[in-house]
C-alpha cells in the first residue's frame, strides 16, 4: 500500500457498483467526466471501511460511501465524493444505490429540475433501473397524478406494477404502436418526462407533453455505445415553442450539499415500505466485467452490486 499524504484516506472496499455512466468514460467522446486512460482502474461507487486516515474528518473503522473503482482498496485524495454512512438501519449497499448517486439523481431530477408538483403526470424511461424505479416511487409518494414507465420484459413490468406501484408499464420493444400506447396510458398527456435513454425516445414523447411540460435529461443509455456522429438529435423541437416546454440536464454532484437531507427523507420512505429496492448481488472482483455487460444486455434488473469483503468490527 502506498504511503498516504495529508488529507488522504485509505479504505478497504466491502462492495462496489457497476454504473452505466462508466460506458461513456470508455470512449473519447464528450462527457462531463474525462475518458479513462488505458491502465487506470475502472470507476464505480464503493462502500469502504477506513483502514488509515490522514484526514481529520475520518477515523479508522468508519464506513463510507465514495467514488472509487473496481478495486479492493481505494485512496480518497481529499477531493471528490466521499460520505460517512450516517446510520445502519438499512443495508450498507443502499448507500451506493437508492441512497447514493442513482437515488439522488432521481431525487434532484424530480425536485430541482422537474419541479414536481402534486397531480403531475409523469413518464419515466428505463423505469426498472435504479434511477428510474426510484424516481417513479418518489413521485408516487409526492403525489404525482399518474406514473407511467417504459421497460422491456414481463418480469420488469410485473415488479413495477406490483412492487413499485406504477399506474402503467409499456414494453416499448414489443409495442406495435408506441405513440398509441403512450396516449392510452396517459390520455391527457404528460407534465414531466424523466429521461434516462436519449433523443430517440424523447422525440416520441415531445408531442404528447402538456403545456408547460418539463423534460429531465438524466442519461443517454441508448447512445452510450454509439460511435461519434452516430447519435441522433431531436426532430420535434417546434413543440418547445407551441407547448412552452423546458428541457434541462443534471449532474447529480452539483446537488451534493443537499444529499444528507434528501437521504434522510428517502430513508424514511424506504423504511415505511413506500420505496422498494431491488439489487442483484455478484461475488468477487472477477464478477465485475460480466456484471457491467449485464447492465446493457441482461434481462435481470436492479442495482448491480459486487461484494468483495465484509466489514471488520
Ligand atoms: N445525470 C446524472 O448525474 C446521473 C447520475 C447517475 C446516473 N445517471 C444516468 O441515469 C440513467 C439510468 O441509470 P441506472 O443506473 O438506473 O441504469 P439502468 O436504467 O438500469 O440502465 C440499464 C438499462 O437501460 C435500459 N436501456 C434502455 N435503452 C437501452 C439501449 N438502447 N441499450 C441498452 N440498454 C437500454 C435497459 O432497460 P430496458 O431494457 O428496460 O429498457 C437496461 O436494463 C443512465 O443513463 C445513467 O447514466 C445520470
Amino acid at each position: 500500500m502506498p504511503d498516504l499524504s495529508d488529507g488522504q484516506v485509505l479504505t478497504r472496499t466491502l462492495c462496489f457498483s457497476v454504473d452505466p455512466g462508466t460506458r461513456s468514460r470508455l470512449s473519447s467522446g464528450a462527457s462531463y467526466a474525462p475518458p479513462l486512460k488505458v491502465g487506470e482502474p475502472i470507476d464505480g461507487f464503493c462502500i469502504g471501511q477506513v483502514v488509515e486516515s490522514l484526514n481529520p474528518r475520518f477515523s479508522e473503522g468508519d464506513l463510507v460511501a465514495m467514488g472509487g473503482g473496481w478495486a479492493d482498496h481505494c485512496i480518497f485524495s481529499g477531493r471528490g465524493y466521499i460520505q460517512k454512512i450516517p446510520h445502519d438501519r438499512l443495508p450498507l449497499s443502499y448507500w451506493i444505490g437508492v441512497l447514493g448517486v442513482p437515488g439522488m439523481t432521481a431525487w434532484f431530477g424530480l425536485h430541482r429540475v422537474a419541479g414536481l408538483k402534486t397531480g403531475d403526470r409523469l413518464l419515466i424511461t428505463s423505469a426498472a433501473g435504479p434511477v428510474g424505479a426510484t424516481a417513479a416511487q418518489i413521485a408516487r409518494v409526492k403525489g404525482a397524478g399518474l406514473v407511467v414507465g417504459l421497460a422491456r420484459g414481463a418480469e420488469k413490468a410485473l415488479w413495477l406494477r406490483s412492487e413499485a406501484r406504477l399506474d402503467a408499464v409499456i414494453d416499448y420493444a414489443l409495442s406495435p404502436d408506441l405513440t398509441a400506447d403512450l396516449k392510452h396510458a396517459g390520455p391527457e398527456g404528460y407534465d414531466c418526462l424523466f429521461d434516462n435513454v436519449g433523443p430517440e425516445m424523447i422525440d416520441r414523447v415531445i408531442p404528447l407533453m402538456r403545456p408547460g411540460g418539463r423534460i429531465v435529461i438524466s442519461g443517454q443509455l441508448a447512445d452510450y455505445n454509439a460511435r461519434p456522429g452516430e447519435a441522433r438529435g431531436l426532430m420535434n423541437s417546434r413543440y418547445f415553442i407551441s407547448s412552452r416546454l423546458r428541457m434541462e440536464g443534471l449532474v447529480v454532484f452539483d446537488d451534493l450539499r443537499g444529499f444528507p437531507a434528501a437521504q434522510s427523507e428517502l430513508s424514511g420512505m424506504i423504511e415505511a415500505g413506500d420505496v422498494r429496492v431491488r439489487e442483484i448481488r455478484y461475488s468477487g472482483l472477477e464478477a465485475a466485467p460480466g456484471a457491467f455487460i449485464d447492465l446493457f444486455t441482461g434481462s435481470d434488473f436492479g442495482r448491480r452490486i459486487i461484494d468483495i469483503a465484509t466489514p471488520s468490527v
